[in-house]
This record gives structure tokens, C-alpha cells and sequence, in this order.
């Protein structure tokens, strides 16, 4: 597997360290990141610590304050109108902005509604929160994505 070093930086430079490992550990890491596409074990490796770090602002409440992207995935029975109420509501009332919208019909009964949101974590986990928890929501998740400024 061979390794690159056209990567993006910015703010640093590129350090190379050692890793040790376990040959089966590593052995089945290798299937994974090859499966998953990936040029390199380092690409790999970078794409987990941006993932942790993302995950750990996500959960850590000493991140709330951080700006993120993120989406409200939410399925729920065609006719729900306290959730178009909720969204407007959220929309007028709320420092989360709903940047985008996009509505599916699964199918005669369902529908899918994926919200794009932007701001602060706390912010959007309270927006995520109150949307997720309408009566007649069937399944609602929140995703989060760095915004990218630190994770180079
Ligand atoms: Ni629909």
C-alpha cells in the first residue's frame, strides 16, 4: 500500500509517526480500508482521528459552542402537520438555521424529511432534539459534521 503526500495542509505541516500494531489487527484493518476505498493506510488513519475529533465535539460538552454542519433525518407519517408547524416555529424562533430542506415520499403513508443545519453544536442538538421527539415521528436521527476549519 503505498503512501502519498499531495495531502491538504493548512496550518501545519505533514509529520509522519509510527504506529504499532497487532499483524492481525493490522491485517484486518487493511481489508477494511480497502473495501472502504481508501489510497492509503495514512488517508485511513486521518480520516478516523477527523472522525474522532468530530465525534468527541459532537458529545463534549465543552464543544457546544463550536459552529457545525449538520442533518435532521427524520421519517414520519404523511400528514404530520405539528412537525411543519415545529420546523416554521424553529425557523422564526430559533439561533440554529435550517439552511436546506429536502422531502421525500417513501411511500403511500411515509415520508422522509432530511433538514440541513448550521450553528452551534448545543444549537442544533436542541433543535435536533425537539424535532426528533414530535409525537408521530417514526425514526429521527441527528448527524454532525465539522465545518473543516481544524481538521486539516
Ligand atoms: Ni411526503
Amino acid at each position: 500500500m503505498q503512501e502519498e503526500h499531495n495531502n491538504i495542509t493548512k496550518n501545519g505541516k505533514m509529520v509522519r509517526f509510527g504506529v504499532s500494531a497487532d499483524s492481525r489487527l493490522l491485517e484486518r484493518f487493511d481489508e477494511l480500508i480497502n473495501k472502504k476505498g481508501y489510497v492509503n493506510r495514512s488517508e485511513a488513519i486521518r480520516d478516523i482521528m477527523r472522525d474522532q475529533l468530530v465525534e468527541f465535539s459532537r458529545t463534549d460538552r465543552t464543544d457546544d459552542n463550536k459552529e457545525m454542519v449538520g442533518t435532521i433525518n427524520l421519517v414520519y407519517r404523511h400528514g404530520l402537520k405539528a412537525l411543519a408547524e415545529k420546523i416554521a416555529e424553529l425557523q422564526h424562533h430559533s439561533h440554529t438555521h435550517i439552511i436546506s430542506s429536502l422531502h421525500v415520499h417513501l411511500d403511500g403513508e411515509n415520508c422522509f424529511e432530511v433538514l440541513v443545519v448550521r450553528g452551534k453544536v448545543s444549537d442544533i442538538k436542541e433543535v435536533a432534539d425537539r424535532l426528533i421527539g414530535i409525537k408521530g415521528i417514526i425514526h429521527g436521527k441527528l448527524t454532525m459534521c465539522a465545518k473543516g476549519e481544524d481538521l486539516y
